[in-house]
């Protein structure tokens, strides 16, 4: 046993005092808990009650479910979003059908199997419908355990979410399993809430709270950014000479250092400001035409590229740049894919 297992009793004496009344608690009905599992996934609470009342008559079994027209299903999914959602309870309603007699399959794995069903709604059924005592963990179950434990692991970590299901799967009570599944539910729900700050006076379990004795509750759960990218902004130039593409190698040892490139100027370049840069390098421009904005992106740097086609009147012997044909842009040289979007007709 963990020290998580303190909560139980507080959180079932609270939960049995404070639960609101839902229109899937009204019985443990398995099909019932599992179209409510499947709708509180995407929408709150509030949100989700009418929708729930209007399935539950037009489907109130599984059997009804399962052959159900599809027109009025998808119709009355309209507003909650994810069609496939819908389209898996009806699939695995006629899968429940055929192959166990209508009757929904009480075993764990078996559940797990159902279209749309995955380890979260699989624990809600099995623990609310069947009384067995599997957790069922999502976000906000995640954040109520991390704030108690302060566990300041990433909670997008894949680990910690199977680690902490494995420490309720340990306190789960003997009975009330369904009611303990539901507490955590809404304690994250009501008290420790997501935005701003949770309600801890009034939680059970602030007394056994580490982030509430340490006033840390605000640094849990720890969500780690993906490290963020630059954004640089470049103006690249399609240098046209006769009938060929001017071409530089990049220097230095940076990102893409020793490969060709299309010959570009740090910023957003103004017409003027392209002229005269070419100008110095003895290179008098004809004519220029704006091409699209391309993006690219490496794993820490965004390029934002601001793109002209320039012809050239005349070019210095010393211009600096290597001269290719098409053919050979095309054939030999091996361009970073961060400018070969930039040619012409390339999406
Ligand atoms: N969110 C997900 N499942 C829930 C349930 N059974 N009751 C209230 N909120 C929920
Ligand atoms: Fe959440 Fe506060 Fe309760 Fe701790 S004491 S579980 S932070 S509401």
């Amino acid at each position: 046993m963990n020290d998580l297992e303190k909560i139980v009793t507080p959180l079932l004496d609270w939960y049995h005092v404070n639960a609101r009344i839902l229109p899937w608690r009204k019985n443990k009905d398995p099909y019932r808990v599992w179209v409510s599992e499947i709708m509180l996934q995407q929408t709150r609470v509030e949100a989700v009650i009418p929708y729930y009342e209007r399935f539950m008559q037009n489907f109130p079994d599984i059997q009804a479910l399962a052959q159900g027209d599809e027109e009025l299903l998808l119709k009355l999914w309209e507003g909650l979003g994810y069609y496939s959602r819908a389209k898996n309870l009806q699939k695995s309603a006629q899968i429940i059908c055929r192959e166990y007699q209508g009757k929904f399959p009480v075993d764990y794995q078996t559940i797990l199997t159902l279209p749309g069903i995955g380890e979260y709604t699989a624990g809600a059924i099995s623990s609310i419908a069947f009384e067995k005592p599997v957790p069922a963990v999502d976000g906000n179950v995640l954040r109520v355990i991390t704030r108690i434990t302060e566990d300041g692991r990433d909670i997008q970590d894949a680990k910690l979410k199977s680690q902490i299901t494995q420490e309720l799967r340990e306190i789960y009570p003997k009975t009330q399993c369904g009611d303990f599944t539901q507490s955590l539910m809404e304690l994250g729900a009501m008290v420790c809430v997501p935005n701003g700050a949770p309600k801890c006076e009034a939680c059970p379990l602030n007394a056994l709270c580490g982030a509430y004795k340490n006033h840390a509750q605000m640094l849990y759960p720890v969500k780690k950014k993906k490290g963020e990218r630059k954004i640089e902004k470049k103006t690249v130039l399609i240098l046209y000479h006769e009938d060929a593409v001017a071409l530089n190698r990049r220097e230095g040892t940076g990102l893409l250092s020793g490969m060709w490139e299309f010959p570009n100027l740090d910023g957003e370049k103004s017409v003027k400001e392209i002229k005269e840069y070419l100008g110095e390098r003895g290179i008098l421009v004809k004519k220029t035409k704006k091409m699209p904005e391309k993006k690219h992106i490496f794993s820490h740097v965004e390029w934002h590229m601001k793109c002209f086609e320039v012809w050239c009147d005349s070019v210095s012997e010393d211009n600096g740049y290597t001269w290719v044909t098409a053919e050979q842009l095309e054939k030999e040289v091996a361009l970073p894919t961060a400018f070969k979007k930039i040619l012409p007709n390339k999406p």
